[in-house]
């Protein structure tokens, strides 16, 4: 089964942008361990990023349109993209899984953090593991798809 694994805006910059937060490593290296993670569960992941909005609210429309399950670090869309929130809702009301991913733990952080527009219409939500938060998240769907 194909899986999307889905990052939001500047992540793109992992590895350079607050390392403190976010840890050392790129987003080449989530996309080989992510791609790792997948084939051990059966899984072909698939990662992607995107700055632009329109770009990641097309992946969801896309993973209905194909039936794919998601994975998405929704960075900082989490907190204000209706848009994508409501396109989040068209994936789990197919019936599809979709997995909510934030490195760091976003409500011990800013106030602004504290609230997701995504986390009510994920089926589940995995924050403050890092890296190995994404392999949570490929596991929670393997297990879902296995149900
Ligand atoms: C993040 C947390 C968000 O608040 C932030 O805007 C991000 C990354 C995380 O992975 O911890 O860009 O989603």
């Amino acid at each position: 089964t194909k899986v999307i694994v889905v990052n939001g805006p500047n992540l793109g910059r992992l590895g350079v942008r607050e390392p403190d937060v976010y840890g050392n490593q790129d987003l080449e290296t989530l996309r080989q361990d992510c791609e790792r993670w997948g084939t051990s569960l059966g899984l072909e992941v698939k990662l992607r990023q995107s700055d632009d909005e329109a770009e990641v609210i097309g992946w969801m429309h896309q993973a209905v349109d194909q039936q794919t399950p998601v994975v998405m670090n929704p960075a900082a869309f989490t907190h204000y993209s209706y848009g994508l929130s409501d396109a989040a809702k068209m994936v789990t009301k197919a019936g599809l899984p979709l997995i909510e991913v934030h490195i760091s733990n976003p409500s011990a952080r800013d106030m602004f953090r504290k609230y997701s527009v995504i986390s009510p219409v994920a089926t589940a939500t995995v924050t403050g593991m890092g890296f190995y938060g994404y392999k949570l998240a490929l596991d929670a769907v393997a297990h879902l798809l296995a149900e």
